[in-house]
């Protein structure tokens, strides 16, 4: 599929990224990438997320996409841009660290992630970077991750785990939260019940509104074609691809080698 846009997660929470992208974008194409084979990549050391994240890019150049959206914290947080000069690849952290910017009042902003993404500090060094007086409160969460694969977004067992990662932050006054994990937006009601009064970063949103400002959509005809590829075809996968998805949005499921 020439000219489509390459998305890839470790494995399916990218799919929220990539269901924004689509709506936002509904001129362009996209080749969706879930390399579920080694999932996960949040406990992962740097250097091995490092490898992944650059195995995943140059394969999916072999699709001729035109641009590539990392649709993963943990792979993000170790993008170093400058490093793929062929092709524009775009990572969420910098636009989560932004949308929180603009969301803050009280310059005190939280971010919640995998063990990966929080012990790399790439938000904190975002957001700093963009506002020096903001106050940056970090918690990894690695239960959350296997929760949402669990499918058990409202359960009491999910309460009681988002409590006790949560709560503390409750103490700190902070008025916004990053959802630095792509799986996290599935978290979002009993994460609510926390943190009733803080506003929740939802990367997913704000990377699709800054593809659009550099992809600008026309009023045209266009049959929008999905195609999702994964490394390991999963009936798990399947069923959150057509949860996320839908059913008719998408070529069948294929699973590659990388
Ligand atoms: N989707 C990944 C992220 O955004 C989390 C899942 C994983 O650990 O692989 O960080």
């Amino acid at each position: 599929m020439s000219g489509a846009i390459g998305v890839f997660d470790s494995g399916l929470g990218g799919l929220t990224v990539l269901k924004s992208l689509m709506s936002a974008l509904p001129n362009e194409d996209f080749v969706y990438l879930g390399d579920t084979a080694r999932l996960p990549y949040g406990a992962k050391s740097p250097q091995t997320i490092q490898l992944y994240l650059k195995q995943n890019i140059e394969f999916l150049k072999n699709y001729n996409v035109k641009a590539i959206v990392v649709a993963c914290n943990s792979a993000s947080s170790v993008l170093k841009q400058e490093s793929f000069t062929e092709l524009p690849v775009w990572g969420v952290i910098e636009p989560g660290a932004m949308a929180a910017l603009r969301a803050t009042k009280n310059k005190k902003v939280a971010v919640i992630g995998t063990r990966a993404t929080i012990s790399q500090a790439s938000y904190v060094e975002a957001l700093q970077r963009l506002d020096k007086n903001i106050e940056v409160f970090q918690q990894a969460c690695p239960l959350f991750v296997p929760i949402v694969e669990e499918g058990l977004y409202d359960d009491p067992l999910t309460n009681l785990i988002v409590y006790r990662y949560l709560n503390p932050l409750r103490t700190v006054d902070v008025d916004t939260l990053i959802l630095g994990c792509t799986h996290y937006p599935l978290l979002k009601t009993p994460i609510k019940k926390v943190l009733p009064f803080v506003e929740l970063i939802d990367s997913s949103k704000v990377i699709a509104e800054q593809l659009k400002a550099h992809f600008p959509q026309t009023e045209m005809e266009h049959t929008q074609k999905v195609e999702i590829l994964c490394t390991d075809n999963t009936a798990q996968f399947q069923a959150m691809v057509n949860l996320v998805i839908g059913g008719d949005n998408f070529m069948a499921i294929q699973k590659v080698d990388i």
